[in-house]
């Protein structure tokens, strides 16, 4: 048996914040109470001390780009796992732009079984809307669900055909798939690489408005109302589409939607360093879009921080702005930056926590994010105040592509434990 001792708990599922120790038996949560040694002194083979740290669940990531198969010089199933599990992450679900594209079974049940053999988190595979993510014909969404796909997205870019857009939904609800969309209307985005504004006019790059963000938000809402299907809105950016999933909420409409790390830590005024690490779809935007952002996740219109982990090579990123791929690695800096909104009081800590717990396991519909006597003994024990410098050569992941090298962030998850086994301990990964 595992005890975990003398730690802050929280879980956000249950509503607990206390001082209280878990009980961890056979990779399941036995006991959360006080004094959990008392009577099993003998069976307790292993003790952490959590004093002065928060004991959480697992933390829960739903936007992870894994490369694997195709871009294994990015990121494989198995580095992408260890940055996940170095963050303080105990699941996954990642992302269908693979080569070839998660959008039938085979690709669906080959990172399922490589996750199962080389990866040291829970790994959950999204499927693709569209065949080869082309927007021109739809998966076969129930072989996809039969194989284990709880969601479906083409993420990387939107379904540009309304119509193709509310059949997908129509299909995927048949499967009770929650349809995660990308919104950017391609047109309005056209061969832009950051937000429309000042900065861009000053720097001579192409722009992307606001409003190719909004108008999609605001279709697939309408789609989702039209067809029933639970809809969630991914990388939330703008101002704008934070004020109509708002309303929409307010009308009973079952949408969610995230944001990432990087929209509430960063605004466009930073691409003046033309670093190609700060290029991402959809992009940075102005620091009033950075509020808004704040503002919705205090509300809890953004209920999910998600990283949307994009690892890209030197090969990609060392290139002029215009021709760099978009995508931020941030499997390793979320909880740290994420930390940084308790800090500024946008956020409780609990309120962060359930974020990144109990939210994206009922969007998703998994049996995760709680610490629940009987639930998995997925949990993350994190330092909260612990000082550290970003440096990105010290990542799991097989990309380096972080905006937040140099940055000096408090908070760490000191521990991930996955079924009871712990996979980072204070000295680190253990797989
Ligand atoms: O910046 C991004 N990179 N946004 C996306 O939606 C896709 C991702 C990627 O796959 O690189």
């Amino acid at each position: 048996m595992l005890l975990i001792k003398n730690g802050r708990v929280i879980d956000p599922s249950s509503g607990i914040d206390d001082y209280l120790d878990i009980l961890v038996d056979q990779g399941t949560i036995v006991e959360v109470g006080r004094g959990g040694e008392k009577g099993k002194g003998d069976e307790v083979t292993q003790i952490i001390d959590a004093r002065e740290k928060v004991v959480v669940p697992g933390l829960i990531d739903m936007h992870v780009h894994l490369r694997e198969p195709g871009h294994e010089y990015k990121e494989t199933i198995k580095t992408g796992c260890q940055a996940a599990a170095s963050g303080g992450f105990t699941s996954i679900a990642c992302m269908p732009n693979t080569n070839p594209v998660n959008d039938n079974q085979s690709v669906t049940e080959y990172i399922l079984d490589k996750a199962k053999r080389e990866g040291c988190v829970n790994v959950f595979p999204i499927g693709a809307i569209t065949k080869g993510l082309q927007g021109k014909l739809l998966t076969e969404m129930g072989e996809l669900s039969r194989a284990g796909v709880l969601a479906v997205s083409d993420d990387g870019k939107s379904v540009r055909n309304s119509e193709l857009m509310r059949r997908g939904m129509e299909y995927a609800k048949n499967f009770n798939l929650l349809v995660i969309c990308h919104c950017e209307d391609l047109d309005l985005v056209a061969d832009g690489v950051m937000n429309e504004g000042f900065t861009s006019t000053r720097l001579g790059l192409k722009r992307i408005p606001n409003a190719a963000e909004e108008v999609i938000v605001a279709r697939d809402i309408l789609l989702g109302e039209l067809t029933g299907c639970r809809v969630h809105i991914a990388h939330v950016s703008t101002e704008g589409s934070v004020r109509i999933i708002r309303e929409a909420k307010s009308r009973g409409v079952k949408v969610t939607a995230e944001t990432a790390p990087h929209y509430f830590s960063l605004s466009e005024e930073t691409l003046e360093s033309f670093d190609t690490n700060l290029k991402v779809n959809p992009p940075l935007r102005s620091a009033r879009d950075v509020e808004a952002i704040k503002e919705g996740l205090k509300d809890g219109t953004l209920s999910v921080i998600a990283t949307d982990h994009a690892p890209h090579s030197s090969l990609e990123k060392d290139v002029e702005f215009d021709y760099a791929s978009s995508g931020i690695v941030g499997l390793e800096t979320a909880l740290p930056l994420s930390l940084q909104l308790v800090k500024e009081k946008v956020l409780s800590l609990p309120e962060l926590l359930s974020k990144f717990t109990v939210n994206p396991a009922k969007i998703l519909g998994i049996s995760k994010g709680t610490l629940n006597p009987g639930s998995d003994a997925d949990i993350t024990i994190i330092d909260v105040s612990l000082q550290k410098k970003v440096d990105v050569n010290q990542f799991k992941s097989k990309s380096r592509n972080s905006p937040f090298h140099g940055w000096k962030l408090e908070g760490e998850a000191l521990y991930t434990i996955i079924k009871g086994k712990v996979i980072k301990g204070i000295d680190g990964l253990v797989v």
